[in-house]
């Protein structure tokens, strides 16, 4: 979804659209050097058979239970459109990704709105929903708060529709729900290489699911889904781990320099297993502050809804970046 978008030729400290502040890995743009000769002339390959294979060995599931998307945003479109028809049901805890109630609204499906409680524990009302698919977006966003496995896999056990959990933050955080796709075939399994791998620009997503249940996604797949540069850099980020796993060990440390000091400046800031926080103040409306930031050019997330209103969702950036946001806020 998008967000504002920066100024052209000012220096701005962009922190509410949770991208990763520190590039992707040398073998990533050496892979996209690579792919920039003559074979541009040919198409992709539609079933991103050399990605599905490293990703297979990598997260240690099937390249058969792996769908390739042009994002994750591409894998969420492709489940509501392969399985809601015009007024069924669609649950998922609010507030969350507001690009759920999108894609609900657009293929006239119902949304059953379940609200997280006050400390985002799983409300158990979402099992009882009786929703053909269910969204658990795990950690959540704007929360940053994460469900337990052993509570999601409960849930999968008692829902008779689809469970969608979208991990687009899981690598910031402690557990992954991952090997619940082998043991549920019901349950779907949403990453991306917009957050943790720094490649949000190339549109790379990877839903891991039951066979069975990808092939009706792919029945309503354009065929040529990902293009042929962002293949091979998906393939690359996935041969340099360890470059993936050294940006997310900064970003988990400047994330509790931030919510500490968010903290001493009078906000509650909830526990955050992502690569952003929420800092609210109780009752008071944060439009106002989130503008004054923006006209200093620090860019955070304010939603102006009731539940939210009083809250910013700011992405965890570089410690200079986080700098700048603190001394912004010192000043306010
Ligand atoms: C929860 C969640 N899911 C999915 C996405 C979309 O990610 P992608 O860039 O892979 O489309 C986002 C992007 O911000 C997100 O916050």
């Amino acid at each position: 979804m998008p967000g504002e978008q920066p100024r052209p030729g000012r220096r701005v400290v962009k922190l509410n659209t949770n991208e990763n502040p520190y590039p992707p890995s040398p073998r990533v743009l050496e892979a996209l050097a690579g792919a920039l000769n003559a074979s541009l002339r040919l198409y992709p390959d539609p079933d991103a058979h050399g990605l599905r294979t490293r990703a297979a060995a990598v997260y240690g599931v099937p390249a058969d239970h792996i769908l390739a998307g042009n994002g994750s945003d591409e894998c969420l479109a492709l489940l509501v459109r392969a399985i809601v028809d015009a007024g069924d049901r669609v649950a998922f805890p609010v507030p969350t990704y507001s690009f759920y109630e999108t894609l609900v609204a657009a293929q006239a499906g119902t949304a059953v709105r379940v609200p997280w409680p006050g400390d985002f524990a799983l409300p158990s009302e979402l099992a009882a929903a009786r929703a053909r698919l269910t969204f658990l977006c795990n950690p959540n966003s704007p929360s940053g708060t994460l469900v337990p496995n052993a509570v999601i896999e409960d849930l999968a056990r008692r829902l008779e529709g689809v469970l969608v959990v979208d991990e687009a933050y899981v690598d910031f955080a402690r557990e992954s729900a991952l090997p619940l796709v082998a043991r549920h075939p019901n349950v779907v399994v949403l990453r991306t290489f917009s957050k943790s791998f720094s490649l949000a620009g190339l549109r790379i997503g990877l839903a891991f699911g039951h066979p069975e249940l990808l092939a009706g996604l792919r029945t309503v797949k354009d065929s040529y889904n990902l293009d042929r540069l962002a293949l091979a850099a998906a393939e690359a980020a996935l041969e340099d781990l360890d470059h993936m796993r050294a940006n997310v060990a900064r970003v988990r440390v400047t994330r509790t320099r931030l919510a500490r000091a968010l903290t001493d400046l009078g906000f509650a800031v909830l526990p955050s297993e992502a690569n952003f926080v929420l800092a609210r103040r109780a009752g008071t409306d944060l439009g106002p502050l989130a503008r004054a930031l923006s006209s200093r050019d620090v860019l955070v997330r304010h939603f102006p809804t009731p539940e939210l209103r009083d809250g910013l969702r700011i992405t965890v950036g570089t410690d200079e970046e986080i700098d700048i946001l603190l001394a912004a806020l010192r000043e306010l």
